[in-house]
């Protein structure tokens, strides 16, 4: 599919991952404020959270080969790589994503158990059955083909291992259709981060059963993420934030003065945050 979307994308993290580094840290992804979203935390805990959030639902303990699909500059690979002190692969569109999360393995003394490089999630460069953990974090919004994207998550895991994929999702369409303005506000989203089209969660989950996955199970977790907006809207208007903007330069800026628009999917119910889990 268009190598248009994929060098936007591309040119989207080379362009803004340095500063979001910056200003954030390593993980390129929603924090957890508790179940309800009440939770006051640190934002780089509630990044973590998330991360063990996860982990504990789908009831993942132990893991010894670890693909990270669309992995930013490694922040859960190293964080799952460390914790079950096992190998961690990671892949991303961005060389500067991948040249930073190999920099940052050398950093954290995991090099020898982790690798990055540029792949495409819907042409994975691997042999079929490699991985017992194939974590895909934030990354499912920006698929062009959402099935392709999923049969290839599903064709490298191992037989028995364990697929988690967290993505950005509109709402179920089964009661009502989306409607015009609904629409519209997507397309917005859509145009500013580099996403071609977000599909439901129970569509996410037709996908999983025609891949004959087990044990599939899907949670809804906007509530719990949805404060890590106001969080960011108020790390970006600081003089640090303002000034690596204007360097990282206008995709970068429009990101930022668009956040507002995530922050309102979550309030009239359009935008949820999705997970999905299953073994092979
Ligand atoms: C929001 S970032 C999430 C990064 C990371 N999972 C984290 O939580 O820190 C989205 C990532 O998906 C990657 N991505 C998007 N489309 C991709 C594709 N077709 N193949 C591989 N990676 C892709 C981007 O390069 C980026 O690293």
């Amino acid at each position: 599919m268009s190598a248009t979307l994929y060098q936007q994308i591309q040119q989207f993290y080379d362009a803004s991952s340095g500063l979001w580094e910056q200003i954030w840290g390593e993980h390129m992804h929603h924090g957890y404020y508790g179940a309800d979203g009440s939770q006051k935390k640190d934002r780089r805990q509630a990044q973590i959270d998330l991360i063990e959030e996860i982990l504990n639902w789908a009831g993942v303990r132990t893991a010894e080969n670890i693909l990270d699909v669309g992995c930013g500059i490694g922040g859960s690979s190293l964080y799952l790589a460390d914790k079950f002190n096992a190998k961690a692969t990671g892949i991303t569109l961005s060389p500067v994503q991948a040249a930073r999360a190999t920099e940052r393995a050398q950093e954290a003394g995991l090099s020898a158990r982790s690798q990055f490089q540029v792949a495409n999630a819907q042409a994975m460069p691997f042999a079929d059955n490699s991985f017992d953990l194939v974590w895909s974090l934030e990354s499912g919004e920006h698929m062009p083909d959402k099935t392709l994207f999923m049969q290839e998550c599903y064709r490298v895991l191992k037989p028995g291992g364990t697929l988690i994929m967290v993505t950005w999702c509109h709402r179920a369409t089964d009661e009502a259709p989306l409607t015009a303005d609904e629409q519209k506000h997507l397309q917005d989203i859509y145009r500013v981060y580099c996403l071609p089209y977000v599909i439901s969660l129970p569509e996410y989950a037709g996908i999983a059963r025609q891949l004959t996955l087990n044990n599939i199970r899907t949670a809804d977790w906007s509530q719990a993420v949805a404060p890590f907006w106001n969080v960011v809207i108020d790390s970006a208007f600081t003089p640090q934030a303002i000034f690596g903007l204007l360097q990282a330069g206008w995709t970068t800026i429009q990101g930022a003065l668009s956040l507002g628009l995530m922050r309102r999917g979550y309030q009239r119910g359009l935008i949820r945050f999705g997970l999905l889990c299953g073994n092979k």
